[in-house]
C-alpha cells in the first residue's frame, strides 16, 4: 500500500514570503501525478489556506479539480490552525463531520483504518482537542476491530519535535491524547502530521510517527534555546508512505529536485 501525504499548501491568490504557494502545489500535484498513480490514499493535513478565506478554498478547490485526479488520489483533507472550520464546511459541502460538527472521520481500506482528527481552535495557532473530540476518538478506536491497522492523520505535532520549551504552537493536549492512543490498546501503527514545516520521523510510546515540509514554506529545527525554528532556501517536500505486512517505509520527494539520473537493475 501507498499513501501519499502532503500538508500545509497555505494556499493565496497571491506570493507569501516572495513565494507563491499556488505554484508549488501545482508542481507537488503534478510530480504525484506523474510518479504515484498506484498510490492507495492521498491526504493533505491542514493549513489548506493561508487566511481560511473563500477565495483561497475556491482557488485550491479549482486547483484540484483541473487535475482532474483519479479516484485513488482524491485527496482526504483535514484542516489546520490556519484554516477557518466554518468557511472551510461550506466549501467542502461533502466533507465528512462528527456529530458536533467537527471535521473527523475516518475511511477503512482492507484491513487498515485511517482516522482524520481535527485539532484546529480559532485565533490561536496552537493545536487543540477538546473532550467532544476526543470523546469521538475515543469511541472511533473502541469500535475498530483488533486485526484492523490504525493511521491517525492531524495537523499539529503531538509530541515536540525538539523540546519542550520551543513549542508552543504544538497540540496541547500532548497527554490526554497520547493516552487515549494507548489505552485503547489497538494497533495503532503510525501517525502523519504536518503543521510546522519541518521533515520528522521518530516514535513516541511505540508509535511511529512522521511529517513532511510544507509545499509552500520549508522550515528547519533549531536545536538551541535561542529559537524555535527558522526558514531557508531548502527544498519543499511531501512524502509518500509505503506498508507492508512487516514494516512502514516514509520517503520524502524534493518534488522540486533536477538532473535526475536513474540507474537501471543490474
Ligand atoms: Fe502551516
Ligand atoms: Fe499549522
Amino acid at each position: 500500500m501507498k499513501i501519499i501525504h502532503l500538508s500545509d499548501p497555505h494556499i493565496y491568490t497571491d506570493k507569501i514570503n516572495g513565494i507563491d504557494p499556488v505554484d508549488r502545489f501545482k508542481k507537488a500535484l503534478a510530480h504525484i501525478i506523474e510518479h504515484h498513480q498506484d498510490a492507495d490514499l492521498f491526504t493533505i493535513t491542514g493549513d489548506i489556506t493561508d487566511l481560511g478565506d473563500k477565495e483561497s478554498y475556491q482557488l485550491f478547490l479549482s486547483i484540484v479539480n483541473d487535475f482532474n485526479l483519479p479516484n485513488n488520489l482524491e485527496p482526504q483533507i483535514i484542516i489546520g490552525n490556519h484554516d477557518n472550520r466554518e468557511i472551510f464546511k461550506e466549501n467542502f459541502t461533502s466533507i465528512k463531520l462528527d456529530e458536533k460538527g467537527f471535521i473527523q472521520y475516518f475511511k477503512d481500506l482492507k484491513n487498515k483504518r485511517f482516522i482524520f482528527i481535527d485539532t484546529n481552535l480559532a485565533n490561536t495557532h496552537a493545536g487543540h482537542y477538546c473532550e467532544d473530540r476526543q470523546r469521538w476518538l475515543k469511541n472511533i478506536l473502541s469500535q475498530t476491530s483488533y486485526s484492523h491497522e490504525i493511521y491517525i492523520f492531524m495537523h499539529h505535532n503531538p509530541i515536540a519535535l525538539v523540546k519542550d520549551s520551543s513549542d508552543g504552537i504544538g497540540l496541547q493536549q500532548k497527554d490526554q491524547f497520547k493516552n487515549i492512543l494507548l489505552d485503547s490498546k489497538k494497533n495503532i501503527k503510525h501517525i502523519f502530521f504536518g503543521h510546522q514545516h519541518i521533515t520528522s520521523s521518530g516514535s513516541f510510546d511505540g508509535i511511529t510517527f512522521s511529517s513532511p515540509r510544507s509545499t509552500w514554506s520549508t522550515l528547519i529545527p533549531n536545536f538551541s534555546n535561542k529559537y524555535r525554528e527558522g526558514s531557508a532556501n531548502t527544498d519543499p517536500n511531501y512524502n509518500v508512505a509505503i506498508i507492508n505486512d512487516e514494516s512502514l517505509i516514509i520517503h520524502t520527494e524534493d518534488f522540486l529536485k533536477t538532473d535526475i539520473n536513474w540507474f537501471t537493475e543490474e
